[in-house]
């Protein structure tokens, strides 16, 4: 299996060093692409000593080798077509940015237009650049494209400060290789529905309750659903997420609208995940108009929304049903709770007070309260590593319903 490794132009670019030798240690060809700013960081010689192959540096062959030729203007294409792989480790703000909006001004910007192989991005920048808005968009948009991006550490950065911007692990880069080159498809015959986000209930034109839930969850199990090789129906409440390109996707803004689009896609799913953070009340009326200041004292008059979770454990059939419980105290006992009193299979249980857990944050911090008794914490993982021993839980679960069934008809006979 052949590799390109681009290296961009970060502190972390000496990382990459030991990246190529451990790919190289795992029996990848590996070809390293350095952009023009990583070369002031390391030389071409390390990685050429390292991985045995000619180091690519720029668009027209390296200044030294001569006048440009017709075979270094072609190089990218032939490059593209050979490997199995794209890996960006470290990638740089600036590349994400270019990746994203489909520049291609140097090799390696231009390889990634040009190649079919799939793509794995690890960053590495200053923890501001990481969370500004910009970089983060590009993230979304290149995670929707079916980029794999191994999220950076948190930790002291080389700017003197902390937080996260640190290149991945090798062995989170490496788990990443292997499992995009050899993706489970243990999800073929699934048809998965994902609830993300949160609900808006109107009170006038202007003003809604909600709460903060980014939907990060939910379009970390659609993804992970979808590279596994399950049809998707993800019916989210408005985030500011690009999603996933090969999911059907099903926008709604009040629980009324979810539980509708919940019903409508529900027949053919086999596994229903509620992630979304659906508002437990709404208010009673909604004003035509825009409320006008004026009375001392307002009083907004709630009322119930659906419990979709519940209603759609009523017509469970065979399907497996998870629901989450986002909790403040007393986690065990509240999803416990949830586990007897609602129809699931599953419930995901996460303290949103707990650090790397909870709203708007990359990584999650979950618990697993199963039907049959089963219960685990999990340490603190990426949404999409929790997304992802969801879906092996969820295959448990079926599995192990299965077999009692059996066992049941068996006893009957
Ligand atoms: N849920 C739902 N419909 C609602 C409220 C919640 O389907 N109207 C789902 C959520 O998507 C989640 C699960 O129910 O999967 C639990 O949500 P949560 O708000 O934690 O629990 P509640 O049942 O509302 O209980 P409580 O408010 O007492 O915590």
């Amino acid at each position: 299996m052949r590799i390109a490794l681009g290296v961009t132009g970060g502190v972390a670019a000496y990382k990459a060093a030991e990246l190529a030798r451990r790919l190289q240690q795992e029996s990848f060809e590996v070809e390293v692409v350095m952009t023009r700013g990583a070369g002031e960081f390391i030389r071409p010689l390390t990685f050429a000593a390292i991985t045995g192959n000619k180091v690519i540096t720029g668009m027209f062959g390296a200044p030294e080798a001569g006048p440009a030729n017709v075979e270094s203007a072609i190089e990218h294409i032939a490059v593209a077509q050979r490997i199995d792989l794209l890996l960006i480790a470290p990638a740089t703000a600036d590349i994400l940015a270019k990746l994203a909006a489909g520049i291609a001004d140097d090799f390696l910007t231009t390889l990634y237009l040009a190649t079919k192989a799939p793509v794995v991005i690890a960053p590495a920048m200053n923890v501001n650049m990481w969370e500004h808005a910009a970089t983060q968009e590009n993230l979304g948009r290149l995670r929707a494209r079916g980029v794999r991006v191994v999220d950076p550490d948190e930790g002291y950065l080389a700017c003197g400060m902390t937080g996260a911007g640190r290149l991945a692990g090798h062995e989170s880069i490496l788990a990443a290789v292997r499992a995009t080159l050899n993706p489970r498809r243990d999800l073929e015959d699934e048809t998965v529905l994902v609830t993300a986000g949160p609900t808006c209930e109107d009170i006038d034109p202007v003003r809604f309750l909600t709460n903060r839930s980014s939907g990060r969850m939910g379009y970390a199990l659609a993804e992970a659903a979808l590279a596994r090789g399950a049809s998707v129906v993800l019916v989210s409440g408005p985030t500011a997420l690009t999603p996933p390109a090969r999911a059907q996707f099903v926008a709604v803004r009040s629980a009324e609208d979810m539980s509708r689009a919940v019903h409508k896609h529900l027949d053919p799913a086999t596994i229903v995940v509620m992630a979304a953070a659906v508002a437990d009340y709404r208010p009673a009326m909604q004003h035509p108009h825009k409320v006008k200041r004026g009375t001392p004292h307002q009083t907004l008059d709630l009322e119930m929304t659906p419990d979709i979770l519940t209603e759609t454990g009523r017509h469970k059939k065979n399907r497996i049903v998870v629901g989450f419980a986002a909790e403040t105290e007393r986690l065990a006992d509240h999803a416990r709770r949830k586990l007897k009193a609602k129809p699931v299979d599953l419930i995901v249980a996460n303290d949103v007070t707990k650090r790397g857990a909870g709203f708007d944050v990359d990584t999650n911090v979950v618990s697993f309260f199963a039907r049959d008794g089963a219960e685990r914490d999990l340490p603190r993982l990426t949404k999409r590593e929790v997304a992802d021993q969801i879906f092996d839980e969820v295959l448990r679960l079926k599995s192990t319903f299965k077999k009692a069934h059996g066992r049941a008809n068996a006893g009957q006979a």
